[in-house]
């Protein structure tokens, strides 16, 4: 067992043995009281920092102190009482100890420090894409070139101002995937990508596919997720996402944005059939299926993404040596960790 050192992140904890302590600084995502066994009261937390987000729980005989004044802390007696208010979307400081529980890290918090949110801002601590948004809006240029004009002043006009800005910090879920800042950009650029390379190869094998077009859709397919998500400050779903869902509210915006811009004919009705079918399946919300080959080729892309997402986050947690991830509830199935593929460098 070590003892705490410096302030460690998510990732740092992830990677800890069991039985390591720590301590950190994070923001409260999920916090909701329970009942152990013997109807003990306890509390379950999610925490987030820019790394990721971890599962814990804060049992009665933790620690807890008011830190808001650094110069005069506090200890608060029956901290395990406070509001539920008192920590959902704080920053807090947190002491605690790596367990694990049916396979996963989880962590016990041992310490927990109530602190001054001017001084520690909770949009410092919400987790982002790990890739540099320089180089997302790079990668969404190169994909908007290929589309075909008018279109291509279409999405100008779509992703620019405050609902650009929207698009750029949106979240593309709550959990299952993406489910951070600038995430919705990160899984729309990869789908259009996979989109485009897609309809490349179908075309260069005599598809009548346009490739414009079908980039166009992709970049546009999650589009009513600005409205269906929120930060607040950490990812949460809307009551409109909730009650209308992201494809409807997608194709009710596109439709309002196509009629302001004045844009017509089958690249609209295209581009709006895209966005209603890319979930493939009435049952997974899509009104209609895909029907055209732009429709198939990015619900497949989606699909993929979404999938290899899920794979790449199943075998993360897995220790050395372990080739089986848990059972994994959205995808249905247990993800293969290939121990001897995974040690090569990927060319
Ligand atoms: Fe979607
Ligand atoms: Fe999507």
């Amino acid at each position: 067992m070590t003892e705490p050192t410096g302030r460690l992140t998510v990732a740092d904890i992830r990677s800890l043995a069991e039985g390591d302590s720590f301590k950190g600084t994070f923001v409260v995502q999920k916090i909701s009281r329970r009942k152990d066994r013997n109807d003990r009261p306890f509390w379950d937390l999610l925490i987030m920092d820019r790394t990721g987000t971890v599962e814990g729980k804060v049992w009665a005989d933790a620690g807890w102190w008011d830190y808001r004044d650094e110069a005069n802390p506090l200890r608060i007696d029956n901290g395990d009482r406070l509001e539920r208010d008192a920590l959902d979307g704080q920053v807090i400081g947190v002491r605690g100890k790596r367990v694990s529980f049916n396979g996963k890290p989880q962590v016990n918090f041992t310490g927990l420090y109530l602190l001054d949110q001017d001084r520690y801002p909770s949009h410092d601590y919400v987790q982002r894409s790990p890739i540099p948004l320089e180089e997302l809006e790079r990668r969404l240029d190169v994909l908007k070139a290929l589309t075909p004009d008018p279109v291509r002043a279409f999405l100008d006009h779509v992703f620019s101002g405050e609902r650009g800005e929207l698009f750029r910090v949106a979240p593309a879920a709550v959990s299952h995937h993406h489910a951070y800042v600038h995430g919705l950009l990160e899984h729309t650029l990869a789908v259009a990508e996979n989109a485009r390379v897609l309809a490349e190869a179908s075309r260069g094998r005599g598809a009548a596919v346009d490739v414009g077009l079908t980039v166009a859709g992709a970049l546009l397919h999650d589009i009513g997720k600005i409205e269906a998500y929120s930060l607040n400050p950490t990812p949460a779903v809307t009551v409109e996402g909730t009650f209308l869902d992201h494809i409807p509210l997608g194709f009710a915006l596109f439709s309002r944005l196509a009629e302001e811009f004045g844009l017509e004919g089958d690249a609209r009705t295209l581009l709006g059939h895209i966005i209603l079918s890319h979930h493939g399946q009435k049952e997974y919300g899509s009104p209609v299926l895909p029907a055209s080959p732009e429709a198939l080729i990015v619900a497949s892309a989606d699909e993929l993404d979404f999938r290899l997402f899920c794979w790449e986050e199943a075998v993360a947690d897995l220790d050395e040596g372990q080739e089986i991830s848990d059972y994994h509830r959205s995808t249905q199935r247990r993800f293969w960790k290939r121990e001897s593929l995974l040690q090569e460098e990927p060319s």
